[in-house]
């Protein structure tokens, strides 16, 4: 039995060293996993006008997050917070109203910055927000990749040993923790 993990970058950038952190994990995906990606570029910004009647791109993204099993989410820093594309995703995957589709979904936390701390300020407000949508979040291993423009390669592939270990590792304990919220994917 596969496990559904969708992925979410919160930034929008073309050369994003967030989003190229994500396709290290995509590579790195233990075979268990259906790894996917979901696009954030054409979610529109949130507006409780268009609940009732959502554009396509909503409707979308709704699907994404109700077909996945656990989700991966990886945020630059923005002056120590999380980007708002991503809070925009959260947002409209907790609505509308009494329909939280991010409820019970197993959650991982990476933060990416080119300095020092690693996106540090960024998780740390995430994780309040994930704890609030009811999202079963890893505690360990935490994930800061810093100095992100020395690891990886031109190409934007990952090119740093000690951070393919990290991300190795990642995986591990998620997917012990997406089995211990979800024995039903154990396979047993
Ligand atoms: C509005 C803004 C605020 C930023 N604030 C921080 C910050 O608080 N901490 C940090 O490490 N980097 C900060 N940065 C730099 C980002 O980490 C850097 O632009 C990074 O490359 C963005 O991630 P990306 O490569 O995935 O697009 C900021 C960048 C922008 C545009």
């Amino acid at each position: 039995m596969s496990i559904s993990v969708i992925a979410l970058s919160g930034s929008l950038r073309k050369g994003s060293y967030t989003t190229q952190l994500l396709h290290a994990f995509a590579e790195a995906a233990p075979q268990e996993v259906k790894f996917h990606m979901v696009s954030l570029d054409e979610l529109p910004l949130f507006n409780q006008d268009l609940e009732s009647n959502p554009p396509q791109p909503v409707k979308e993204f709704w699907m994404a997050i109700e077909s996945a099993d656990a989700v991966l989410l990886a945020s630059p820093e923005y002056n120590r917070s999380y980007s708002p594309v991503l809070k925009n995703a959260l947002d409209w995957g907790s609505r509308p109203e009494g329909q939280n589709k991010w409820k019970g979904k197993p959650v991982a936390l990476l933060g990416c910055s080119p300095y020092q701390l690693g996106a540090f300020g960024a998780i740390n407000h995430l994780r309040q927000v994930v704890m609030y949508l009811d999202m079963p979040v890893l505690q360990q291993p935490e994930f800061y990749l810093n100095q992100a423009g020395d690891k990886f390669d031109e190409q934007g592939k990952l090119a740093d040993e000690k951070t393919k270990k990290l991300v190795d590792a990642l995986w591990t304990a998620f997917i012990a923790w997406i089995k211990v919220i979800k024995p039903g994917l154990s396979g047993a």
